[in-house]
């Protein structure tokens, strides 16, 4: 029987190509994004490109009842995941300056309760099935504090947590979870965000391209990772963020308020 992936963000960046590698697998792609006319491009590329089968969900994680609806979609339609990429994700609000707290409300729906919930509906079934992938898209920005918006690194640590505890409890299952943390990458992300004059100050080589990150993190999961900073850059910068040494030279260069959102 085919297998079938779950990607959400899947109609640009990174789930684009997560959804591009993992049809070269042979998996079934659900590819689910807010805006339906990019999902259905990206469907029927890859249905030309690889010969899989693809459905469409639109829908906005950032709306508490959109995972629930997608699962039971899912189920009416006899479809189980096996592979499920937790991927959307947005640059977000800042928690002091922006002063409507339905917009951090809706930002933590999709940047972490969302996933909660996702993990929640399809890690069961794959734990019955005895086989599942689960890969949460984190962020370098998860590994250190920084002086910044105070949402997006702290949304990022939390699935950091979320996906070193679930691969944990569901060890010998069958079921791998991996929380991949990129660092810059090139995507729609940073020119959605406002943030394109940011990228071009910043030099090219800390960039990487969206099809190293997600070969590295298809490879990672399947050697038992439960997190991997994807990139030889930040592999090798990421012990340094974690030493004392390094937070406090973080510490001076943020009191020049200077800051990035990987
Ligand atoms: N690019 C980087 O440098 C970088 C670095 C570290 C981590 N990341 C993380 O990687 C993930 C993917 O980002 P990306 O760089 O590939 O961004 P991107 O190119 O902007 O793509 C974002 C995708 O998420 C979808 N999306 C946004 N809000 C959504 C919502 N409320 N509900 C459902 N889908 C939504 C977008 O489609 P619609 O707008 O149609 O919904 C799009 O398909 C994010 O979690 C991001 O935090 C990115």
């Amino acid at each position: 029987m085919d297998k079938t992936a779950l990607i959400t963000g899947a109609s640009a960046g990174l789930g684009k190509e997560f959804a591009r590698q993992l049809a070269a697998q042979g998996y079934q792609l659900v590819l689910v994004a807010r805006n339906p006319e990019p999902l259905q491009a990206t469907a029927a590329e890859l249905q030309h490109d690889y010969g899989v089968q693809t459905l469409v969900l639109p829908a906005d994680l950032s709306k508490p009842e959109a995972p629930r609806q997608i699962f039971t979609s899912l189920e009416t339609q006899g479809l189980h995941i096996d592979y499920l990429v937790n991927n959307a994700g947005i640059a977000g609000p800042d928690l002091l300056t922006d002063r409507d707290w339905q917009v951090h409300s809706r930002f933590f729906e999709l940047m972490m309760v969302s996933v909660a919930q996702m993990c929640h509906l399809f890690a069961p079934g794959m734990q019955e099935r005895g086989m599942g992938r689960i890969i949460n898209i984190a962020s370098v920005a998860g590994r250190i504090p920084r002086s910044g918006n105070s949402n997006y690194g702290p949304a990022k640590a939390y699935l950091i947590a979320l996906s070193e505890e679930l691969s944990l409890t569901l060890r010998g299952s069958g079921v791998k979870v991996c929380a991949l943390c990129p660092g810059f990458t090139h995507t729609e992300f940073h020119q959605r965000a406002g943030l394109t004059a940011m990228k071009n100050s910043l030099p090219k080589w800390l960039w990487y391209d969206a099809d190293v990150v997600v070969r590295e993190g298809l490879q990672a999961i399947e050697k038992n990772k439960s997190v991997y900073i994807s990139g030889r850059l930040y592999r090798w910068l990421d012990p340094l963020f974690q030493s004392v040494f390094t937070r406090r030279l973080f510490f001076i260069s943020d009191r020049r308020n200077q800051s990035g959102t990987p």
